[in-house]
């Protein structure tokens, strides 16, 4: 009767699940944004993990390869739950900073201990409590997406960062495609403000099929 009752469960786990993945590229606006992943905070790491979210690891790569220092402050924006500030720990980052617009995210972010500290700021309405300058690195992953974190977001992630400070996206294939960071990184290049070094596509949710880039910049020196 117990081994009934918690199959129920997982089964209605799952299937709420799928519901939140779908409803991530169905979102239309702030309001909607902000009610998908508070429902979804509790749900969001077994989801993904199952789904062998690739984009946290492949970013704190590409990252290591532009930043070996293990002493480097990073600035993880869109943070979530943590999914991404844990691959920066596992690639050996000692400091890692988060910050998110939604408390149920947050929540569970504190929880997984990957952070030295977190706020909560909406990056479309800066700027943001950081002081100019401050961070080693900033690292933006899955957080531009429809209805999330808009390109324009990525002048106040230059303004943080360092001079010569890598800027690392991990972006899913759908919302690339639609060319808006594209055309900003160009627009941002053409000003002299930061050089895209790196893109390369690869895997994003390989357990729902989904592909994703990964764009390495540095900010100018
Ligand atoms: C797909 S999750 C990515 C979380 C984490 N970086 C990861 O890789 O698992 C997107 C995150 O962006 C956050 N987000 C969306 N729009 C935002 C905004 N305008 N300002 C701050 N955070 C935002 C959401 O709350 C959510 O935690």
């Amino acid at each position: 009767m117990k081994v009934c009752t918690s199959n129920k469960n997982g089964a209605k786990r799952i299937m709420a699940a799928k519901r939140y993945f779908d409803r991530a590229y169905e979102v239309q606006n702030k309001r909607e944004t902000r009610a998908l992943y508070e429902d979804w905070a509790e749900v969001y790491d077994q989801e993904l993990e199952e789904k062998q979210y690739a984009q946290p690891g492949r970013c704190a790569e590409v990252l290591r390869e532009m930043l070996p220092d293990g002493e480097a402050r990073i600035l993880d924006v869109a943070c979530g739950t943590g999914l991404s500030g844990r691959a920066l720990r596992a690639h050996g980052y000692a400091h890692v900073e988060g910050c998110d617009y939604s408390p149920e995210m947050l929540e569970k972010a504190k929880l997984s201990k990957a952070y030295d500290a977190l706020f909560e700021t909406d990056l479309n309405e800066p700027p943001m409590d950081a002081v100019d300058e401050s961070y080693d690195a900033v690292t933006a992953v899955g957080a531009f997406s429809f209805a999330h974190v808009d390109p324009d977001a990525l002048e106040e992630m230059i303004r943080v960062l360092k001079p010569g400070g890598p800027l690392i996206i991990g972006i899913n294939e759908k919302y690339h495609d639609e060319g808006r960071v594209s055309a900003k990184l160009e627009s941002l290049e053409a000003q002299g403000k930061l050089e895209v070094i790196k893109k390369e596509k690869g895997a994003h949710l390989p357990g729902a099929d989904v592909d994703g880039w990964v764009i390495a910049a540095r900010k100018a020196a």
